[in-house]
């Protein structure tokens, strides 16, 4: 997501700053721009697109002084522009903000600001910062940001400067991660370690709810109430490698761990406190959402397997006939629209070219186009009648791990939201699917505890020729997504089957030792995929089986059980997806793979 550096000390702050949001482009972003006192009033420069038109345009016009913030902005509210871009500044020009993260209630408090006669100049949610400092600025910056920290709800990481007190930067970590690093007459604060580590490896982390005041001279920290904290200095032992990793040894295992944020993230003000999946991003009448008589999902790759879930919930909520299939067939079939035919398509990058081909041609035919997507401001975002965003922040690794996660999520609200304006078919699912969700962020960090036993497995048969994934229902989806996860980094030969299909013809490949991964987390199939685990275990398969925790049953059938924390069977895709990334991660390292950058693929595939 977003990075921030803020700088006060004797260097020229500008260096500093581009220094830090270069050693921080890891993290994906749009646009970028610096904000720097030069001894008489803040000057701000912004540009869209990468570091380098930032650099070009102070080429010559450079922003001279000690004191400055930078940031790198992932689009979320609004476009990405120059406009949008941050730092953002106040009406005054006295104030300026740069921020990680979102602001949830921002309209409100834009409209009161507005109200009260407050300019914005950009869409961002951002800006009302500024303003809100400047309307409630007493003379004392540190003051002053507990005052508006009390107003914003969301998480967000802030730093702010002014130029009413040019020897202070004060920094708020809510959610977002922010570090200060401390230096000699200098110190810095960033949104991680690497934008620091070529100035000094000593840093204080913030925690949840602190906010540090910074000076040339001093770091003090205090929690939001403003009691003092004192804080432990870390020194930061790792190279910049390992640290834009955040300590991880890939970027997948990074990406892996993230996934409970990245669910909770996407969840965020999507659920009522009346038990309602709420997304006020669909701009829909209730004689649209009541009228759509077909779906189309549409997508490649894992997030087409995130499809192959959202047809399921979809049809068993709504009761709308839904067809899933892959953008590159979709594209080409001619397919049937009628009036009301509704496309969903789903694109981590929003850049996928058959993803994209798709969504035109369904456009073009008259359907109305709702997109999931990791990417604000993608050419799917853009082109697409409705966006739902997946807050998963940037993915990196090619192999798609918390993109995936929460294109679930944004389905299982999309369906429950959908059939909740229709009238739900299904009144009990959907509730059972909404408190599901609630505590979805939770059982994703207590399945992360698998990973010691996953990696004991994947030790076990990393160097098999094949390997054999099944299920059925929602656990047959999984086991597509598992072996298509374990393909692409450990090149194994993997393939998923629906368990009850075997013995049509695959039976034939199962022999002694061959490694078969049995997903077992559809209540009301369990009986029928222990009797398919038999099937496989009679021909000497050595048989993983991933079931809740509590099953007394899969003990004595399979060779190997790996127990889950329970959760609703419609949420289990969401769940068994952790351990089966994992598998893969370490099957791919004990294969001495390239994990993030695997043989032959690219993470944004932008060609047919
Ligand atoms: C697999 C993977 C790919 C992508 C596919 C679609 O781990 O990452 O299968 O899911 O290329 O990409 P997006 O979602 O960007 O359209």
């Amino acid at each position: 997501m977003c990075g921030i550096v803020g700088y006060i000390g004797e260097r020229q702050a500008q260096q500093v700053l581009l220094h830090g949001l270069e050693k921080l482009e890891y993290r994906g972003y749009d646009s970028a721009g610096i904000a720097v006192f030069d001894g008489q009033a803040i000057r701000v420069k912004k540009k869209l697109g990468r570091l380098a038109n930032l650099e070009n345009t102070l080429n010559g016009h450079g922003l001279p002084g000690v004191l400055g913030i930078g940031h790198t902005r992932w689009a979320t509210h609004g476009r990405p522009s120059d406009a949008n871009a941050h730092p953002h500044g106040d009406c005054t020009g006295r104030f300026v903000v740069a921020h990680n993260g979102i602001i949830e209630n921002y309209l409100r408090l834009r409209q009161e600001l507005i109200q009260a006669g407050h300019q914005f100049r950009s869409e961002t949610d951002t800006e009302v910062v500024a303003h809100l400092v400047e309307s409630l600025y007493d003379g004392d910056l540190l003051r002053t940001v507990f005052k508006v920290a009390a107003k914003l709800r969301g998480a967000y990481a802030l730093v702010v400067m002014s130029a009413e007190e040019p020897g202070r930067l004060v920094a708020v970590r809510k959610h977002s991660p922010l570090v200060v690093g401390l230096g000699d007459e200098e110190n810095f604060v960033a949104s991680d370690i690497p934008a620091l580590l070529n100035y000094t490896r000593n840093v204080y982390v913030l925690e949840e709810g602190e906010v540090a005041d910074i000076t040339a001279k001093a770091v003090h920290c205090y929690r939001l109430d403003g009691t003092p904290v004192s804080k432990e200095v870390l020194t930061v032992t790792w190279d910049v490698d390992a640290a834009e990793k955040g300590g991880y040894e890939h970027f997948m295992l990074k990406e892996i761990y993230e996934q409970p944020k990245a669910v909770a993230d996407t969840l965020t003000g999507r659920l009522s406190d009346d038990n309602r999946a709420v997304l006020p991003e669909l701009h829909w009448t209730l004689g649209m959402a009541r009228g759509i008589d077909r779906i189309h999902i549409v997508a490649c790759g894992t997030a087409y397997h995130a499809g192959m879930v959202g047809r399921q919930i979809l049809e068993r909520l709504t009761r709308i006939p839904v067809e899933v299939e892959v953008a590159s067939e979709y594209r080409y079939r001619d397919p049937i629209y009628t009036d009301h035919t509704l496309v969903l398509v789903i694109s981590q990058s929003g850049e996928t070219a058959d993803t994209l081909a798709a969504l035109r041609e369904a456009r073009a035919r008259g359907a109305r186009v709702v997109a999931v997507t990791n990417v604000v401001g993608s050419s799917v975002a853009r082109e697409a009648d409705d966006v739902i965003i997946t807050w998963a922040g940037p993915e990196i690794a090619v192999a798609s791990t918390k993109a995936y996660t929460t294109q679930l999520v944004a389905l299982y609200l999309f369906a429950c939201y959908l059939a909740q304006i229709r009238g739900a078919a299904d009144p009990a699912t959907i509730e059972e699917v909404l408190a599901g969700l609630r505590d979805l962020p939770d059982a994703v960090s207590k399945v992360l505890d698998t990973a010691p036993a996953m990696k004991a497995f994947a030790q076990q048969f990393a160097w098999k020729e094949s390997a054999f994934f099944i299920g059925r229902g929602l656990d047959y989806v999984a086991a597509l997504e598992g072996a298509l996860k374990l393909k692409e980094i450990s090149y194994i030969h993997a393939e998923a089957y629906a368990a009850g299909e075997l013995k049509h013809g695959t039976l034939a490949l199962i022999a002694e030792g061959v490694p078969v991964i049995a997903l077992a987390t559809q209540d009301h199939l369990y009986e029928k995929t222990v009797s398919n685990i038999k099937e496989v275990k009679a021909r000497d398969a050595h048989v993983l089986a991933l079931t809740w925790t509590g099953d007394e049953e899969m003990a004595s059938v399979a060779d190997e059980v790996l127990y889950l924390p329970r959760v609703s069977p419609w949420l289990a895709p969401a769940v068994v997806a952790v351990p089966l990334q994992l598998l893969a991660y370490f099957a791919a390292v004990e294969r001495g793979n390239d994990v993030d950058k695997p043989r032959n693929l690219a993470k944004s595939v932008t060609v047919e």
